[in-house]
């Protein structure tokens, strides 16, 4: 679902790219023991500020940002080609941008070694597709981990955003075949932090 001019207005904003650097991006993106050289996908990509984040956090060979909206796609082109100040000295030579529908990825099974997305199931009806699709393009063992907001039907009904709880995320990482590692809810603000593996190597995934 493509987001209306406001909202674009802010997701272009030095706000929005502040609050993924100081409060989102830290929590999703550290301590992930992944392996150095892996190919990872941010989903719902917007400009382009997450990509740059996972390349500051994680030694990735190439990494690919998606968005299902041209325009966002274009301002993310144009983002990463004139860094900010906040992004000097931050890998951007491998971070490729497409234009996709998360729901119906192009990739082929098994593509990514970790997934990530910031903000972006609200804005996706067929948001549990999105979960599907992620899982069928990592590789067994991979790692999947985002932060969303968990919108009350009321908040939904006036802006036009899908709601989901809980207990909805966990049915359907567990239903694509997710092991779920972690789901922390913040204190003050109605969102999770959620870690999951896709199973499948050695075992090594514990249900959550
Ligand atoms: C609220 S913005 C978040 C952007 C960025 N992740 C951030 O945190 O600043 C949601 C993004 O998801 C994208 N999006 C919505 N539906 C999508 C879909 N089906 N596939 C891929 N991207 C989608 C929108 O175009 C938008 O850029």
């Amino acid at each position: 679902m493509k987001m209306n001019r406001l909202e674009k207005l802010f997701i272009r904003s030095p706000l929005r790219a502040f609050v993924l650097r100081k409060f989102e991006a830290p929590r999703v993106l550290t301590n992930l023991n992944l392996a150095s050289g892996g190919v990872c996908l941010e989903v719902g990509c917007g400009i382009g500020v997450g990509t740059l984040l996972i390349n500051k956090y994680l030694d990735c060979e190439r990494v690919v940002g998606v968005d299902v909206d041209p325009d966002m796609v274009a301002s993310a082109r144009r983002y990463l080609s004139h860094l900010p100040g906040w992004a000097k000295g931050i890998r951007h030579d491998n971070i490729e941008i497409v234009s996709e529908d998360a729901s119906r990825l192009s990739f082929p099974d098994g593509h990514f070694d970790a997934a990530f997305h910031f903000a972006v199931l609200d804005h996706i009806p067929e948001w549990a597709e999105v979960i599907a699709e992620t899982y069928r393009v990592l590789k067994p063992g991979g790692t999947y981990a985002f932060e969303e907001f968990l919108l009350s039907p009321g908040f939904q009904g006036r802006w036009g955003h899908v709601s989901f709880a809980e207990r909805d995320i966990r049915a359907a990482l567990e239903k694509s075949g997710f092991a779920i590692e972690s789901f922390e809810t913040a204190r003050r603000l109605p969102r999770c932090f959620v870690r999951a593996k896709k199973k499948g190597l050695n075992n090594d995934v514990r249900a959550g």
